[in-house]
């Protein structure tokens, strides 16, 4: 008799406040990133796997109850190549239900989300241990996609090697340990401009670093602005927060357009949210503030004890919709 088993894998995706651009042998990071963990925005995977007689690795594979073909293959090609699940590739088929909480192409990645907890539930599935799984699955993920390795912790949390930081590596992310009461709510009001899907992969841009004019100064000022962040969320510094951030997106964007092969993923849009914002600031002296993806759409990122003032000052921005999120810690696998 054949027997199936089950495991469900629920992991949220991150919006990085110290980017990640540019890599180089297996996903291997050019310079420190530090991200906020997102908690509304998630993938949830129910893995399913059925012993069976061949070796052949075996995929079925659905997005949000349809078949969907790419991202089947780029998954068999992500299970395939890893050590860790050749086991469980030998002795059972597997079937792979994922679904997002979130729309696509909005400016919340969801190969974060995905490969967080297609990795969480395969490694789980794959071996009984429970010793450093998360930091293996956080390892794993980022096989998968690089920013998914951040989705393990939160509220803050940092991949890439730092001397001055203990424990930081290139293969998996870390907590950031000592944040401030100032930063331990955080709130991120997705503002989509366009919700097409991205002209330009990730990968296209991160392999466009490689020969960058500007490709060392950019790594080292990262590894600089993570070092910083990381004394601002310890010390509470707002102001620190907020110029870290938004110069952090403005440089991610500043490399697409300074590339050879250059490009454009903001919008007139994009800068005239990205204005007001500013102009509210300056007004109103509140702590927020505002980063970008790789896409038009704008995160605008605020302590939750100003919630009020900036959902009322939000409302007068003439945008297609807006996704309401918050800091949260992780994900889980039952
Ligand atoms: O994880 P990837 O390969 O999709 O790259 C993500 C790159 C950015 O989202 C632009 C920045 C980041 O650090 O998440």
């Amino acid at each position: 008799m054949t027997t199936t088993k089950s495991i469900t894998a629920r992991y949220p995706s991150n919006i990085a406040l110290v980017k990640y651009w540019g890599k180089y042998g297996e996903q291997m990071p050019c310079n420190a990133s530090l991200s906020m963990t997102l908690s509304q925005a998630f993938t949830e995977v129910k893995l399913s796997y059925t012993q069976k007689k061949s070796k052949a690795p075996a995929l079925v594979y659905s997005f949000n109850g349809q078949p969907h073909e790419l991202f089947r293959q780029r998954i068999f090609n992500y299970v395939t190549r890893q050590k860790a699940y050749t086991q469980l590739l030998e002795h059972y088929s597997l079937r792979m239900e994922s679904t997002n909480s979130f729309p696509h192409s909005t400016g919340i990645a969801s190969s974060a989300s995905a490969f967080a907890a297609i990795a969480a539930a395969l490694l789980k599935a794959n071996s009984a241990s429970e010793m450093n799984f998360t930091r293996k699955a956080s390892c794993l993920a980022r096989l998968g996609s690089g920013s998914a390795c951040r989705s393990f912790y939160g509220p803050f949390v940092l991949w890439g090697q730092l001397d001055d930081i203990r424990g930081s590596s290139n293969d998996y992310a870390i907590p950031v340990n000592a944040v401030h009461p100032n930063f331990r709510r955080m709130s991120d009001a997705i503002l989509i401009v366009e919700d097409a899907p991205k002209k330009v992969s990730s990968s296209t841009g991160h392999a466009l670093m490689s020969g960058h004019p500007f490709a060392n100064a950019r790594f080292k000022q990262a590894n600089k602005h993570c070092l910083a962040m990381v004394a601002a969320l310890k010390s509470g510094d707002f102001d620190a927060f907020i110029s870290i951030t938004e110069r952090e997106a403005l440089s991610l964007h500043a490399m697409m357009m300074t590339s050879q092969d250059y490009y454009f993923l903001i919008k007139p849009k994009t800068l005239e949210i990205i204005e007001q914002i500013t102009q509210f600031r300056k007004d109103t002296k509140l702590p927020l503030c505002f980063t970008l993806d790789a896409g038009p759409n704008v995160h605008v990122l605020y302590p939750e004890s100003i919630q009020s003032e900036v959902h009322s000052f939000l409302k007068q921005i003439s945008i297609k919709s807006i996704i309401y999120d918050h800091a949260g810690v992780g994900g889980t696998v039952f």
